[in-house]
């Protein structure tokens, strides 16, 4: 129905100038007029360069219906959207506005989930070129430390995927104690494009140690970062569309049970020794394991020295803060950033394992 009555407004406008057809139609109204003798451009010659009936447009929006933004359930009115602080990357108007450089907005009346309009400029010129992003090209200044890192494509997913400011903020420089007071100490969720980003005050305490800073292939060679892994073309072994492309996943299933599922497509033209899913799932799943048994042993060490709960949450509130050296304090921030990036330091594996390493290293 939803579909019909796109079709009719879309009609209703003029879309009756046959392209293609044989037999002529009605008359459709009018197009611009010509200027110095060249013929003006028909009303609706816009409309189908995206409105044609190849089910591109279906296509996309089956993928995004399937992709975390939709399913997970925090964004738009009933959630997140609806809170000032919060609305800027929960809700698709407020990231409109987050895109200009304006943050900390009151949310929209009616704050919806990320959609086309969200990301792209739909119905601005009603041409081709509506697909264009909203986030101007070169990107925005991360919200920490005012560091701009252009990420191509993925500028419109780094503007929400990033760490937000944590307070209080170290100065490593300095040796007097820092008081941390939230439980949520740390980069709160997302910090990906930060991590990508690596080397330099992009995010991270970087405290020194045996290991030094340096940046994955991962994190300075794949031009659109988040695109090309997380965008790529693919499809699960079912052949459907919950792998890459607008689904934005670059892998779906749970580890635990052993039914995650990679999507190569992104990956080959590096790894070109894997040539399906199977063959980089594994891979990942090896990395992961020996990432993981490392990370583990900095949440051991930080819940040993009780700056962490049992349950992994900061060992600290407004009325028992928990007051240490600013080393030891960026130590947790570095726990929280790897943990929150989600990756399990595969986003720029040389950089998330120098954060650890030297973490561990301050703390012994
Ligand atoms: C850049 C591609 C593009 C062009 C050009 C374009 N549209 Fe759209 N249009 C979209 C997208 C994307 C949607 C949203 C689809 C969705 O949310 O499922 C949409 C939705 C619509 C809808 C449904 C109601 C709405 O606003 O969501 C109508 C009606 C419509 N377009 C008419 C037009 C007309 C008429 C033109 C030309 C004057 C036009 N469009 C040009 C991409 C385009
Ligand atoms: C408007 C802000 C916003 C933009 C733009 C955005 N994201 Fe997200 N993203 C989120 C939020 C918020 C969530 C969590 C949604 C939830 O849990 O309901 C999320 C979730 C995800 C997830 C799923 C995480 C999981 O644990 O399953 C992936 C993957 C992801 N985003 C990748 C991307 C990529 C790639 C882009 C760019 C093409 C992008 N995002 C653009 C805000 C955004
Ligand atoms: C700068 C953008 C940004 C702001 C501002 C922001 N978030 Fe998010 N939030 C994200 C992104 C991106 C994700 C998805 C992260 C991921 O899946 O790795 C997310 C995910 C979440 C999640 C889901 C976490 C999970 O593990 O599933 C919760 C809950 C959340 N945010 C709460 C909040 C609250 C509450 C606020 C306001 C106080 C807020 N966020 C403000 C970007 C933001
Ligand atoms: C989270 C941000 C985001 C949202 C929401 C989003 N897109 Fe996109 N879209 C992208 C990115 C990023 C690319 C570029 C992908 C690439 O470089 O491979 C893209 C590319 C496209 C393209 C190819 C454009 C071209 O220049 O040929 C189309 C078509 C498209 N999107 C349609 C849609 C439709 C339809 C929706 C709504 C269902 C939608 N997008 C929602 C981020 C988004
Ligand atoms: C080199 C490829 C690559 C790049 C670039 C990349 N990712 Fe990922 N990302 C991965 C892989 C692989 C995983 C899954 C690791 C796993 O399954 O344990 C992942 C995991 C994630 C997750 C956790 C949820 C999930 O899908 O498992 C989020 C959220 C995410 N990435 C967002 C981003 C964002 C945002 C960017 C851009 C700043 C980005 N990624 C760049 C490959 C990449
Ligand atoms: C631009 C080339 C490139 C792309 C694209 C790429 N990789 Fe990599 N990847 C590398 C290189 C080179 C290394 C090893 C050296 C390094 O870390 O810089 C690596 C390392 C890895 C590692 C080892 C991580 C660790 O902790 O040691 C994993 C796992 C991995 N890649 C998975 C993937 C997956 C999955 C994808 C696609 C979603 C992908 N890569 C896309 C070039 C790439």
């Amino acid at each position: 129905m939803k579909r019909l009555l796109n079709f009719l407004a879309i009609f209703s406008l003029g879309a009756m100038i046959c392209i293609s057809c044989t037999k002529e139609g009605p008359q459709g109204p009018p197009g611009e007029d010509g200027i110095d003798g060249i013929d003006g451009t028909s009303g609706t010659a816009g409309c189908i360069q995206c409105h044609t009936n190849n089910e591109n447009m279906q296509i996309k929006s089956a993928e995004w219906a399937v992709s975390g933004h939709v399913t997970g359930g925090h964004m738009g009115g009933s959630s997140y959207g609806s809170r000032e602080g919060c609305t800027d990357c929960h809700s698709s108007q407020g990231y409109q506005l987050a895109v200009t450089g304006s943050w900390d907005n009151s949310p929209a009346d009616k704050p919806l989930s990320a959609n086309c309009y969200t990301c792209h400029q739909i119905h601005e010129t009603y041409t081709a070129d509506d697909w264009a992003f909203r986030v101007p090209d070169g990107g925005l200044p991360f919200l920490v430390n005012d560091v701009t890192s252009d990420q191509a494509n993925a500028n419109t997913c780094i503007v929400c995927h990033q760490s937000r400011v944590a307070e209080p903020e170290i100065d490593l420089a300095s040796s007097d104690n820092v008081s941390i007071t939230s439980s949520r100490y740390g980069p709160h969720h997302g910090p990906q494009g930060n991590m990508i980003a690596g080397v330099g005050n992009s995010g991270a305490y970087e405290l020194t140690g045996s290991m030094n800073y340096v940046n994955s292939t991962h994190a300075s060679s794949t031009s659109t970062s988040c695109v090309t892994c997380h965008m790529a073309s693919g499809a699960g072994s079912g052949g459907n569309y919950e792998l890459g492309g607008h689904s934005n996943n670059v892998a779906v299933g749970s580890w635990d049970d052993d039914s995650r599922e990679v999507n190569v497509n992104g990956c080959i033209t590096c790894h070109n020794e894997y040539s399906d899913n199977d063959g980089i799932t594994a891979f990942v799943a090896s990395a992961r394991a020996t990432n993981m048994a490392l990370f583990d042993q900095l949440a051991q060490k930080l819940t040993d020295l009780g700056y962490l709960t049992g349950s992994g949450s900061v060992n600290a509130s407004s009325g028992t803060p928990l007051v240490i050296s600013p080393e030891h304090a960026a130590a947790i921030y570095n726990y929280q950033f790897v943990k929150e990036d989600q990756s399990m330091m595969i986003h720029n594996p040389k950089y998330a394992k120098a954060l650890i390493t030297n973490s561990l290293e301050a703390l012994n």
